[in-house]
């Protein structure tokens, strides 16, 4: 994850992240990979037989991604003195969620792409059919993934309660962001897309993370909040690197959104007040953090990644 924005055009407000963040993000990168390979090694042949679909499931998975969702579970853990292995279970099961979003996404009933983390899109490779069902089954499997978790029944309730609000959200903006193709740009429409389909789920990570550390009701709203800011800025960011950004980089297509009179931040207010946007958010997300004091630098470095990246 390289950080090439430059000083003018970010701004000068937003600093790269620190030094080492860039290690500590592949750190966590790869506990989680190492968890969802031995996650899907001891459920084998539970995944089923006679057709492609186990390989459907894994698939999208396994072809990579910046796991930020996932490191933001374990981090907010982290933050609020929990131990990380305990968050492991929910961290696994945003990720499905997020996967499965992204299977969805790319049909070609919506966005109609053909390359996803750098690889052929997973209908691509194993038809509608399959990848529908791989998302089905993936959003299903995150929640039997929480409810196998070693956590206390009251505390499982409320991740699964959360993890399906966070989802139930995405869907909703999902369905606002298709829906608003084509029609002339609203920017209520905008914002409530960037606060559905993207930040919610981002605020979910950050609220299940705290969740698993038993965090006090303070500490869960000032994630919550850092997530929810977080998580508006992702997506202003994600609009802008799809007009300005590079498919090698990003490892999916670049200037689609436009192609099909997409309802984006850029689209309603330009280049300039997008960056500008962004910027506002990640200030309001580091702000969200101040009670965490030194603990939360490394939350503090991924919201400035999160506006600085070019991927
Ligand atoms: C892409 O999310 C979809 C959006 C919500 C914008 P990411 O950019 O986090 O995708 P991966 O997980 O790194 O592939
Ligand atoms: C998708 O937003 C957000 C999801 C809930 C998957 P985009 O359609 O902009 O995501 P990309 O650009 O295809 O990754
Ligand atoms: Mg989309
Ligand atoms: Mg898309
Ligand atoms: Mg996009």
């Amino acid at each position: 994850m390289r950080n090439v924005q430059t000083a003018d055009e970010a701004g000068a407000a937003v600093p790269p992240p620190s030094e080492g963040f860039q290690a500590w993000a592949q750190a966590w990168r790869e506990r989680v990979d190492a968890a969802l390979q031995a996650h899907f090694e001891s459920v084998g042949t539970g995944l089923g037989q006679h057709s492609r679909l186990p390989e459907a499931i894994q698939y999208s998975l396994r072809i990579g991604g910046k796991r930020l969702r996932p490191m933001l579970v374990l981090e907010s853990c982290v933050v609020c003195g929990g131990d990380w292995q305990r968050a492991l279970p929910a961290a696994l099961a945003i990720e499905m969620v997020h996967t499965f979003s992204l299977i969805h996404d790319d049909l070609p009933a919506m966005d109609d792409d053909d390359l996803r983390r750098g690889q052929p899109t997973n209908h691509k490779v194993y038809g509608e059919a399959l990848a529908v069902l791989a998302g089905d089954f993936l959003m299903t499997h995150a929640i039997s993934c929480l409810t196998r978790s070693e956590a206390d029944a009251h505390v499982i309730g409320t991740l699964v309660r959360d993890l399906t609000c966070g989802t139930e959200h995405m869907i909703l903006g999902q369905g606002a962001d298709i829906e608003g193709e084509g029609r002339p740009v609203d920017a209520d429409r905008v914002r409530y897309i960037h606060a559905h389909k993207t930040s919610a789920l981002i605020e979910t990570a950050c609220r299940l993370g705290a969740l698993c550390a038993s965090a006090d009701a303070r500490q869960l709203e000032q994630l919550a909040d850092y997530g929810r800011h977080l998580g508006l800025a992702f997506q202003i960011t994600d609009d802008l690197l799809d007009e300005t950004g590079t498919e090698q980089n990003l490892g999916k297509r670049v200037h689609k959104d436009a192609n099909v009179a997409k309802q984006t931040y850029p689209a309603a207010f330009g280049l300039d007040a997008s960056r500008q946007a962004a910027r506002v958010e990640i200030d309001a997300a580091v702000a969200a953090l101040e009670m965490f004091g030194a603990r939360a630098a490394r939350l503090r470095d991924l919201a400035r990644f999160v506006v600085t990246r070019d991927r």
